[in-house]
């Protein structure tokens, strides 16, 4: 088939290198000129495992190419619009980019062309702009709208799209369901995963998944919280819980909230739906508290240490990790900017090291006296009176501690992910928070002894 895909952010990107790597031709759209440049250069304007390799062995097999004009000659069989859809300052979802999208694609190609919306948008925008198209332009047969809601993670895009969970189809017409089956078919030759509905269902579900994943989180972190003040241990609590079929394994991490492009935007996005048909949603609500509360918490352990510690001036700091979550460069609402921004207004000196994202971070906290990029995790270690992890990296995982110990100036350790064994950390001399397991302290033990500490 002829593909279409405007939009080349996270998903669009991913969508087009996916569709070609199955054989499709594909043309990658974006209004961003310089993003296009750079990709027609062979960069990319961010970071996704394997994306580049797919991008490049597609371009240079003539089944992808990029550009930021529309070129009226040309056709396609299908359009799929994956701009970006950020929340108005009132919660509501901006959907201003996908009409724009829409109104070029229809002003170029003057054919059928059916267009499938890609990006997260509110529950009633495929009806309201078919509404639009029948109104406006007369046309709305030409141009069938499709929902298509998409369900990649950042940091493992290829492997989702590649191998995706479902396949949501939001369509009205038979033929235009059979066409978008016949696309798919490919990706989900296992198994059947495609599951076709009215659009606003469609819409919807993508809400609703975003909606109960976050929950899940806010809700181990609450269990975190309780853990701490009775002296349980939350990887106990996740592990036996998890066991449970009915609850399974997965997201059951705590930690200091959820961040990235979309949970946030989504859940303000529906809660403002819901109000809007005058549905309160309080657990919704609540969830978005307990995500803002569990980020002060965190906080709370770094700066009541130091002023117990009576370190409380000229503080530095290590921060591991400042992407949303390993994988990715994306840094959109991720928790590592807030706790930065509140200990910079305390004054402290920050050491930062990232393995993707430090480009990205440099963007909204330039280097100065007070913020430091480094060149690894040890770098950033280098006379700081602690470390502070927010992003589970692999390779934190095997630090060697011996090389670190010789870094560091005060041996504290704040960690968001539960990366380590607070037991480990104790012997190692580190006094260490973790979320949802009580902070060990130390035992004195001389600098020597510490540095020749072997690793965890
Ligand atoms: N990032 C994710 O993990 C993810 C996962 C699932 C769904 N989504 C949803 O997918 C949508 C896109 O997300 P993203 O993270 O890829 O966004 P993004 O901000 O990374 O990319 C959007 C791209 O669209 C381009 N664009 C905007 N208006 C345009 C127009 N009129 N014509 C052509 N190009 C235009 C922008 O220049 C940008 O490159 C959002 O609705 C998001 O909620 C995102």
């Amino acid at each position: 088939m002829k593909i279409l895909v405007v939009g080349t952010g996270y998903v669009g990107l991913v969508t087009a290198a996916c569709f070609a790597q199955m054989g499709h031709y594909v043309t990658a759209l974006d209004s961003n000129v310089s993003k296009i440049k750079m990709l027609n250069e062979g960069y990319l304007p961010f970071y996704e495992p394997f994306l580049l390799e797919m991008l490049k062995k597609n371009k240079e097999q003539e089944r992808l190419l990029f550009t930021s004009t529309y070129k009226t000659h040309e056709t396609f069989d299908i359009a799929f619009i994956a701009t970006g859809t950020p929340c108005k300052a009132s919660g509501e979802c901006d959907i201003t980019s996908v009409r724009k999208a829409l109104s070029s694609i229809i002003e170029h190609h003057k054919y059928r062309l059916p267009i499938a919306i890609k990006s997260t948008v509110p529950v009633g925008t495929n009806k309201a702009l078919t509404q639009w198209l029948k109104t406006e332009i007369k046309q709305s047969d030409l141009y069938p709208i499709l929902s298509n809601p998409e369900f990649l993670k950042e940091g493992s895009a290829i492997d989702d799209c590649m191998k995706p969970s479902r396949i949501i189809l939001g369509i009205n017409k038979e033929s235009d369901a059979l066409m978008m089956r016949k696309l798919y078919a490919s990706f989900t030759v296992n198994s059947e995963r495609i599951l076709v509905m009215d659009p606003s269902s469609a819409e919807l579900v993508k809400y609703a998944s975003n909606a109960m994943l976050a929950t899940r989180i806010s809700f181990m972190n609450e269990m975190a919280e309780v853990c701490e003040k009775t002296g349980a241990n939350i990887h106990l609590i996740r592990k036996g819980m998890g066991l449970d079929e009915r609850i399974g394994s997965h997201f059951l991490y705590a930690g200091i909230g959820y961040g990235g492009s979309c949970f946030p935007k989504d859940l303000t996005s529906l809660a403002y739906l819901a109000k809007s048909k005058g549905v309160p949603m309080p657990i919704l609500h609540a969830v978005e508290q307990t995500n803002v509360r569990s980020k002060h918490l965190f906080l709370n352990k770094i700066t009541t240490y130091f002023e117990k510690a009576k370190l409380a001036t000229n503080i530095t700091l290590a921060i591991w990790g400042l992407s949303f979550k390993p994988g990715t460069d994306d840094i959109r609402c991720a928790p590592s900017v807030f706790i930065i921004q509140e200990l910079l207004n305390l004054g402290y000196n920050l050491r930062l090291y990232d393995p993707e994202a430090m480009d990205s971070m440099k963007k909204v906290f330039a280097p100065s006296q007070q913020v430091t990029y480094c060149a690894s995790e040890y770098d950033a270690a280098l006379d700081a009176h602690g470390i502070c992890l927010l992003t589970e990296w692999k390779q934190f995982r095997s630090v060697n501690f011996a090389k670190l110990c010789k870094k560091l100036k005060n041996f504290s350790f704040f960690d968001a992910r539960n990366q380590y064994v607070a037991a480990s950390m104790k012997k190692l001399g580190f006094t260490y928070y973790s979320v949802g397991i009580a902070a060990t302290s130390s035992s004195p033990i001389s600098m020597e002894e510490k540095q020749s500490i072997a690793p965890v």
